[in-house]
Formats: C-alpha cells, structure tokens, sequence
C-alpha cells in the first residue's frame, strides 16, 4: 500500500493506492465519516462491474448506500444530467452530514465532485477512480465541472475529496483504449517532471508492462501532481505546468468533435507538436521529440494530424487557458523539466506552427 498526503491545510488528503481496496472501504473510513447515508455516484460501465462491490463494502460497516447511475459518456457531464443526480440526492435524502464516494473514470470524479461541490452548498465526497487517467489525473487536485453547451467543463469549481482510493487491480477490465489514453498522460508527467519515469517508460513495450508497474506508476505520478496542487491549489501558476500538450490536444479533441482522439491522444499529439517546435527554436534540448515519438509509437498512440495551425489557432482562442490577450504555453527546457512561457497570443504562431 501507498500513502501520499496533500498538504492543503484544513482541507489536506490521502491518497491510497493498493490493489484490492475497493472492498476495504468502508473499513477505511468508518473512523472519520460519521454520517449515516451514502450515495455512491457512478455510470452504466462501472456500476455493473463494481458498484455492488463498494456498496457491500460500506453497508456491512452499518451505512444506508444508495448508487446514482448515469449513461457512461463525456456526453452525459452536462446540467441535465447533474440535475437528475441532484433530484436522486434529494429523494434518498442525503444530508450535509453524509457522504458522496464518485466510483468512475474523468467524467464521474467530475460530475459526481461538482454535484458534491454544489448539492446543499457542500457535501464531503469521497473520489474512487477507476481509469488509468482518473487515478493519476482528474481524481487529485479538486478540479469539478460539467460541460457546458459553448465548451468543456466550463461550469465547474475546486473542491477537494475527503480521501482518494485507488485500486490499481481495477485496470484489469480497463479497454486498451483507455489503457493507453491514461498512458499518455503517465508519459506527460515523465516529461514535464520525472527523467526516470520517463526512462522506466522506454524499457517497457507492452501493455502488460504497464499493468504490472500500475501501482508505481500510479504513485509516482500522483506524487507529482500532489506537489504542484500543494504550491498552486487554485491554476494561477506551476499547476499549468501539467497542461504540457493540452493547449494543441484539447484543439485537436474539439475539432474532431470529442469522438475521434481520446484525451491523451490528443495530448500526445499536442506534445510532440509543441517540441518540435520549441526544439527548431533551440529551447528544447535535442533530440526530445524523437524520444517522446519513440515512445507515443511504441504504444500505438498518435503522434501527428493533419489540422492546420490556423485552425488550431481558431480554437485556441476560446481555450479557457486564455487570459486577456495572452496565452501561457508549457514547453521542455529537456525530458523531466517542462516550463511555462507567457505570450501574447498574436504571438502563438512562433510557437504553434
Ligand atoms: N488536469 C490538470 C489539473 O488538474 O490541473
């Protein structure tokens, strides 16, 4: 088992990380949840594989346990669908005093922590992600939203989760497709702060490999991710270091409509794209985004697309990374030391090209 504590004064975490968790939960926080319901939110993928297991979990230590369930899909993170789960909230009758566990990948830890963020001005939540991405992304760090018609988690707040459970066991039933799209953000976190990690990645060739090093993976990243949301809790500075790739992947998501790459394809692409450029103006060391390629291939994630800059552009300008006429993009100095560079954005086409 793993610990990492998020030092975030009265509102520090845990995070676990063991395999075989997801039954032990309810023995894990009898002792500071002394509310008397529970609902655990999660979608039609999960639910029927895990939900039975948490909920048995927590109700042989006495809790009342009610599953919320949604359609599985980022279509469903939406205010329609946060209205039903308010509604369920409220006739199960949860109360400020209870609890919410989010049992899902990136979209439930979202939905379900806005819900939390929101529901009675505030219930303690619980996140138990399920996803390579969701245990070493979406689940740390309080990040809650839905999406909104004009854009991606555009109605959203920080609220950080009483306790993070992972259960890297969970990946087993994982689809390689989103093996690999968790994968790539793990291959982010190498570039941006880990050489190691990063080397580590370019001895293994299958997906086998990552299974059988999820526990490490898993700890190393969130080590990572928890040190820069304890310096920058609220996005205003070194937290824009994990956006190294997203400012071309998330235009390369949204021009293929959010149905053609997945998140860490897209940030793949995005990376390699940023390092070749930044590599052509000597900032980057050489020789870096042969070694990001080698590795993005190596695990059949895209390395390129064919969408023009100035249509990358287009959508860029929407980007809520923006602020006022400038754009702040993250690059490599070398592997393991990404960096952020403020531009005026009538500037991005030097650096997105
Ligand atoms: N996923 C980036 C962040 O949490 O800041």
């Amino acid at each position: 088992m793993q610990k990492i504590k998020i030092n975030l004064g009265p509102k520090t975490y845990d995070i676990e990380i063991e395999a075989g968790i997801l039954e032990k939960i309810g023995g894990k926080i009898k002792d500071f949840v002394h509310g008397e319901k529970i609902a655990i939110i999660t979608d039609t993928n999960v639910d029927p594989i895990y939900g039975e297991i948490l909920e048995n979990s927590l109700k042989k230590e006495g809790y009342i346990v009610q599953r919320i369930v949604f359609k599985a899909g980022e279509q469903s993170k939406n205010l329609q669908v946060l209205e039903k789960v308010y509604s369920e909230l409220s006739d199960f009758g949860l109360t400020r005093s209870d609890l919410i566990i989010t049992l899902g990948g990136g979209v439930t830890g979202d939905l379900g922590g806005f819900a939390a963020a929101t529901f009675l001005r505030g219930v303690d939540f619980i996140q138990v992600p399920t996803s390579l991405l969701a245990q070493i992304d979406s689940s740390v760090g309080g990040k809650v939203a839905v999406d909104l018609p004009s854009g991606k988690n555009l109605a959203g707040n920080f609220y950080q989760p009483k306790a993070v459970y992972i259960d890297p066991k969970l990946l087993k039933t994982l689809p390689k497709k989103y093996l690999h799209d968790g994968f790539a953000e793990a291959i982010k976190y190498s570039c941006i702060r880990d050489i190691e990690l990063f080397e580590k990645f370019e001895s293994m060739n299958t997906d086998e490999d990552i299974i059988n090093s999820s526990e490490e993976i898993i700890f190393r990243c969130c080590s990572i991710k928890g040190k820069i949301v304890e310096g920058d809790e609220f996005d205003k500075g070194e937290r824009m270091v994990l956006n190294f790739g997203h400012t071309i992947g998330h235009a390369v998501e949204k021009y293929y409509g959010f149905n053609k790459y997945t998140h860490g394809e897209g940030v793949g692409i995005g990376m390699i794209r940023i390092t070749d450029t930044t590599e052509k103006l000597n900032i980057t060391e050489k020789g870096t985004t042969e070694r990001i390629k080698n590795l993005l291939e190596k695990f059949n994630l895209p390395t390129s697309v064919t969408l023009k800059s100035c249509e990358i552009h287009e959508i860029i300008k929407m980007d809520k990374k923006k602020s006022g006429s400038k754009i702040t993009i993250v690059l490599l100095k070398k592997l393991g030391q990404g960096e952020l560079l403020k531009i005026d954005f009538k500037n991005i086409g030097e650096y997105i090209i």
